[in-house]
């Protein structure tokens, strides 16, 4: 089944990029978030990501007039009802995915994959929001920030989604040129299971007095190979966030995904990370780190 019109709910930073690379490879998307400032905002930056990738080589001159002509933006859901695949990608709240889900059900077509780019909700629980019709329908698809460079998606499947959906959409995630890895629906998915458990270790060579911070992200960057240091990248997506997701994983697995206190404190000071100017780093007023 080729797949036509996508349809992406949430305009912050995970939606906007995932309607980008969406509309890159020529589908038709339809864009909304609660308020038009900010489906503004994110096409203002939409934007500015396509012209640094022009400058850096990345696209071509015309893919951005191109992709920006593929996306329309709207403040809700009614338009959707031409949508052959549908990513959720709001605020992680499981409550407010839920009424929008509720919303979607009444709209979409019975053919219609729905997708949700949960970090951390489970997505057999997401799935019980929807009519039971739209059950064998509804899968995870976790992206991985910034959507328009990082080229895994993880296949998240539920208990009642059927082999045909995971079929059409890791083919769609193939055709936006990312690579598809399926994995059940256990809670932190793959790669956020050995992420945290990394973090946590870091953590603790921070809060033994071993390593400061930025000896830990060049130790990672230089010795591990990896593109951002772990404290970096936690700043990068929000201490909040990480506090969120850490809390999760430590009512799944108890001790071995216990939240490390550092995180608890900044998120009391206030140091939300990167968007705040303080994290574990502190950055000026254009997010460029300054120490
Ligand atoms: N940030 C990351 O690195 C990352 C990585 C993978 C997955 N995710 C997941 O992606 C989702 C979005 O994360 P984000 O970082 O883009 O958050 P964000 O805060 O940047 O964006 C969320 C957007 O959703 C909008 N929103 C909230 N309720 C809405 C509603 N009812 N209808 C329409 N729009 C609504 C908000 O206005 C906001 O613009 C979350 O589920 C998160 O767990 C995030």
């Amino acid at each position: 089944m080729a797949l036509g019109t996508i349809g992406v709910c949430g305009a912050g930073m995970m939606g906007s990029e995932i309607a980008l690379v969406f509309a890159l490879a020529d589908h038709k998307v339809r864009l909304m978030d609660m308020d038009q400032a900010y489906v503004d905002k994110a096409m203002a930056k939409l934007e500015k990501t396509l012209d640094g990738g022009i400058g850096r080589g990345f696209y071509a001159e015309e893919d951005k007039p191109r992709a920006l002509a593929n996306i329309t933006t709207s403040t809700d859901v009614s338009g959707y009802g031409d949508c052959d695949l549908v990513i959720e990608a709001i605020t992680e709240d499981e409550a407010a995915k839920g009424d929008l889900y509720k919303k979607l059900d009444e709209v979409l077509k019975d053919s219609c994959i729905i997708a949700s780019n949960t970090s951390s909700i489970s997505i057999s629980v997401l799935s019980s929001y929807f009519s039971e019709k739209r059950h064998s329908r509804f899968l995870g698809l976790h992206f991985f920030s910034p959507v328009s460079r990082m080229k895994l998606v993880e296949v998240i499947r539920g208990f009642d989604v059927s082999d045909e959906a995971v079929e059409i959409a890791t083919e769609a995630v193939k055709v936006i040129g990312k690579t598809p890895i399926t994995v059940k629906d256990v809670v932190g998915f793959a790669v956020n299971r050995v992420l945290f458990a990394m973090w946590n270790e870091a953590i603790r060579l921070v809060e033994e007095g071993a390593c400061t911070p930025e000896d830990v992200d060049i130790g990672c960057k230089l010795g591990l190979g990896h593109p951002v240091g772990p404290f970096e990248l936690m700043d990068n997506i929000s201490l909040d966030l990480t506090l969120k997701v850490s809390d999760i994983l430590q009512d799944a697995y108890g001790e071995r995904f216990h939240t490390r206190p550092t995180v608890k404190h900044l998120m009391a000071a206030g140091r939300v990370g990167r968007r705040g100017g303080r994290g574990w780093h502190r950055y000026d007023e254009k997010g460029k780190k300054v120490g």
